[in-house]
């Protein structure tokens, strides 16, 4: 194969990795939600078969499509939003099918907990400005870190998933847990 040849060979790679990446940034845009579980068609009920104390756990640290058109981040988590989508400041519930977390930032990066109340498995609101999620099932409260708060029936604090930023997008994986204030400083 001449220079040429080679030349055309990666300028169209290059066509095909951005149209992949560009299919990946509407997905996740479609998952996204405002944090209102009544418009964003969460799930605020608890399951049928839960009881107190038995919560769900997000668990699962399935890959979704990759967005990098299978290269650098797989392995990673789920691809859950661009970087340039999370605003410093903001709490964002992502509630698409079995991945129900809230990602957040503030001055010292980026974060994500679990949306899943600890209680029975209600999904909890994305933050008030005041930095509390309160659960619509039975008023259990939790701040910006996900801790639990006093006089609430949940006994445990949110989950604190580990995020990954790759190619200016946010990955989380769900099947590991860091400590609560863990946050992923932005470059
Ligand atoms: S499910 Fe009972 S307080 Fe959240």
């Amino acid at each position: 194969m001449d220079g040429d040849s080679l030349s055309q060979r990666a300028s169209a790679l290059s066509r095909r990795r951005f149209l992949v990446v560009l299919g990946g940034a509407t997905a996740t845009a479609a998952g996204c939600g405002n944090g209102n579980p009544m418009t964003d068609g969460g799930d605020a009920s608890p399951p049928e078969d839960a009881t107190p104390g038995d919560a769900p756990e997000d668990t699962a640290a399935e890959d979704t499509p990759p967005g990098d058109g299978g290269g650098m981040c797989m392995g990673l988590g789920n691809d859950i939003m661009a970087v340039g989508d999370l605003a410093q400041g903001q709490f964002v519930l992502i509630d698409r099918g079995t991945i129900k977390l809230i990602m957040a930032r503030d001055a010292r990066g980026i974060y994500c907990l679990s949306a899943r109340c600890t209680h029975t498995g209600c999904i909890v609101p994305a933050h008030d400005a005041a930095g509390f999620s309160s659960c619509p099932c039975h008023f259990s409260r939790f701040d910006r870190d996900g801790r639990v708060q006093p006089g609430s029936r949940a006994v445990r604090d949110l989950p604190n998933f580990l995020v990954t930023l790759c190619n200016n997008r946010i990955y989380v994986n769900r099947g590991e847990e860091v400590p609560l204030g863990t946050r992923v400083p932005l470059p």
